[in-house]
């Protein structure tokens, strides 16, 4: 018997809703009972200590995991239930900038994509949302350099009523980028929630960590355009403080964005944090926000479209 937290979030992302679950087996469709802790507004991270700390009942969540390291945590929206195990190394359960793309795709009319791919997958919301949400896609790729990531997407997959996926083409893989994948298949829709925080002690090579760097982002905006059918698109997350880089990349490989939405969301990346000089330069340039003990950045999620392809 394992305990299982729920993190629900409410339409646009405007409440966030903590639930406690008993569950045998990590099977959280066999959980019926589940209790409701605390309703968080306007969240900006998945798991918002600080906040929780300061309620008697969030106190029990953060104690429950310091206590239990392992507890799984299922992410909800909009019906879409993922679930995240911790023994996945280098995972994340869905976290605040996956929801925004998320809210991204669902506000935005994708009638036109019968095939997409999840560049990053993680442990494969995404992906998984638009499989479950846009039945007119016949085949979806989920993609991701990190093999513990392939493996928990295909747990979620799996945990997909059959009928809503019966005769979708869907394929896991496990490497850089688009770099397993032939050329010749292309996509109507390239989604991707990469690492978006440039570092300049990240080597910007493949693998540099979950959030570090930017060679993954890089390599999206200088490839897509030969990975998407004619009309096709690329949405993605970045930061503010990948801005620039992103507008120079965009120029460098014609792309260009057609729309975008912004949110503010904590920043908790502990390499950066521990970096004084570096934190103090992004607050000057006003990259990054100090309020109290705690450091907030912009996200950007991007919907751009490449001259090649028009
Ligand atoms: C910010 S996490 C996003 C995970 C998930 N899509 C989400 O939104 O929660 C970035 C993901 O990109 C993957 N990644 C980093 N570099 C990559 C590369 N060069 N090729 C493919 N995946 C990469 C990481 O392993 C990680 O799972």
């Amino acid at each position: 018997m394992t305990y299982m937290l729920k993190i629900k979030y409410t339409k646009n992302l405007t409440n966030q809703i903590f639930y406690f679950g008993f569950s045998r087996n990590n099977n959280y469709n066999l959980i019926k009972n589940w209790k409701k802790i605390i309703e968080l507004k306007n969240p900006i991270s998945t798991l918002d200590t600080y906040r929780l700390k300061k309620n008697k009942k969030g106190k029990i969540i953060i104690d429950l995991f310091k206590k239990y390291k392992d507890i799984p945590i299922l992410i909800e929206f909009n019906d879409c239930k993922n679930i995240w195990l911790q023994k996945y190394k280098n995972t994340f359960p869905a976290n605040i900038d996956t929801l925004f793309l998320t809210n991204f795709l669902r506000e935005r009319k994708l009638s036109f994509v019968r095939s997409a791919i999840d560049v990053g997958c993680g442990q494969g919301f995404v992906g998984q949302y638009l499989l479950e949400k846009y039945h007119d896609i016949n085949t979806l790729v989920f993609t991701d350099i990190n093999p513990y990531a392939i493996k928990l997407a295909k747990i979620n997959i799996a945990m997909i009523p059959k009928k809503m996926i019966n005769k979708k083409k869907i394929i896991f893989n496990v490497s850089d980028t688009f770099d397993n994948i032939p050329k010749k298949i292309k996509f109507d829709l390239i989604v991707s929630n990469p690492p978006y925080v440039p570092y300049p002690k990240a080597k910007c090579v493949k693998g540099d960590g979950p959030y570090l760097g930017v060679y993954l982002l890089q390599k999206l905006i200088k490839e897509s355009g030969n990975r998407l059918n004619k009309n096709g698109h690329l949405i993605l997350n970045y930061s503010v403080i990948s801005s620039d880089k992103v507008r120079k990349y965009l120029r460098n490989f014609n792309g260009k964005i057609i729309d975008e939405k912004t949110k503010k969301v904590s920043f908790w990346i502990k390499e950066i944090l521990q970096d004084k000089k570096f934190l103090r330069f992004l607050i000057r340039k006003g990259l990054l926000e100090k309020k109290g003990d705690r450091y907030f950045q912009e996200i950007r999620v991007a919907d751009i479209i490449f001259a090649e392809n028009q």
